[in-house]
């Protein structure tokens, strides 16, 4: 990791509270390879963590209460019992998320330290690669060790999404803390949604000369709340009608008699992206397994198309990468996160990087669109300590 924001961290928690902390804790950003939308539909993901973090550093303090201050963030705030009590959502803001991480230790029944945090960050916001999730987990890390709390890896993702759901009122699933919390370094998370069983899923790109390429569209992130709730809404109304736990429950061999069955044409579109998604996430999966990187493309492009055509979560600006990327000789290219927005990756030979962002600025420059940012990106490890 870029050990700046480590030190930025560790400057920033001087000046403000001039002491020294007792350790700093680093929590990633991440992408997803594949699987879009299918989390909170009981479904698969992959997802690998970016070398792009949020850095924590943090002392117990010796009064009660809780003080946060970041680099990107003008005043600390200071939020106590009340705040983090029994009603959720007193702090708002990016404060907020930590609140949030301290309500749902609480809440599980722990006693939480009272502490001092500064926070540094180079996750990029408003991306798409979970700069929220990282701040989330980055805390979530910090509070677990200083406090000595006994909470396992494998359940700290829950309680950071239940955090984000009930205390900051977002409905995601829990792809973006898993990620953050769970990846290993040279490997994609392979998450089953539902049992929440991971496998480590190797993805050594520099060995097969290829890369990925994260190209961020920069487009405006709009109305991306509203329409993540109603694609959500849409995909748990589908399951009650299927009569069905989940979307996860339909396979694509039984995808056209779960059509037959639903009346109305935005929810069949709905439907088919969340069930074909699944197998896509398999396929990819399956494909890694026996080191066959190169033929994930075509997985990441239909993933795309099923984005754009039936989930309809793309804009212009990240449609545009894609064909930009393929066009330049990508093995494959697909948005990442949530939509309206954000990044897109591209399968590429590792010496065909420049070559790739320079035709998406092109293509940009010609659509009148503000110029993408690109860089490459190999898996990194998840939220640890790191001093
Ligand atoms: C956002 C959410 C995740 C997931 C993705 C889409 O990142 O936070 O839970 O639903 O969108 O795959």
């Amino acid at each position: 990791m870029d050990m700046t924001v480590a030190t930025s961290a560790a400057g920033n928690f001087r000046q403000t509270y001039g002491a020294e902390p007792t350790g700093l804790w680093a929590a990633p950003g991440r992408v997803n390879l594949i699987g879009e939308h299918t989390d909170y539909n009981d479904g698969f993901v992959l997802p690998f963590a970016l070398p792009q973090h949020v850095v924590a550093a943090a002392a117990v303090a010796d009064s009660p209460g809780w003080t946060v201050c970041s680099t990107f963030a003008d005043d600390p705030v200071t939020f106590g019992e009340s705040e983090t009590g029994t009603e959720p959502g007193a702090v708002s803001g990016w404060a907020g998320y930590v609140a949030g991480i301290v309500w749902a230790l609480r809440e599980a029944g722990f006693d939480v330290p009272p502490a001092r945090i500064a926070f540094a960050s180079d996750v990029p916001v408003g991306a798409g690669v979970s700069s929220s999730a990282a701040l989330e987990s980055a805390a979530l890390t910090a509070l677990v060790d200083l406090g000595g709390l006994d909470l396992p890896v494998a359940d700290r993702p829950a309680l950071a999404q239940r955090a984000e759901n009930r205390y900051v009122g977002a409905p995601t699933g829990i792809m973006d803390q898993s990620a953050s919390i769970r990846c290993t370094e040279g490997r994609a998370l392979f998450l089953d949604c539902r049992s929440y069983e991971v496998e480590q899923i190797p993805f050594d790109l520099a060995a097969a000369g290829l890369a990925i390429l994260i190209i961020n569209s920069n487009a405006p992130h709009q109305h991306v709340d509203g329409e993540y709730g109603a694609r959500r809404r849409s995909c748990e109304e589908a399951a009650r009608i299927l009569g069905v736990p989940a979307l996860r429950d339909v396979t694509p061999a039984e995808l056209d008699a779960a059509l037959g069955k639903l009346a109305d044409e935005i929810m069949r579109r709905r439907v088919r992206h969340i069930v074909t998604e699944n197998q896509r996430v398999l396929d990819t999966v399956e494909l890694l397994r026996s080191g066959r990187i190169r033929e994930i493309g075509p997985l990441m492009t239909a993933s795309h198309a099923s984005m754009r055509d039936d989930f309809e979560i793309t804009v212009a600006q990240v449609d545009v990468a894609v064909e930009a990327a393929l066009a330049a000789g990508a093995y494959g290219a697909r948005m990442t996160g949530g939509g309206f927005g954000g990044c897109v990756l591209a399968l590429i030979d590792a010496d065909r990087a420049d070559e790739t962002s320079a035709a998406a600025e092109r293509a940009y420059e010609r659509r009148g669109f503000t110029a993408p940012t690109a860089w490459s990106a190999t898996p990194g490890p998840g939220a640890a300590r790191v001093s």
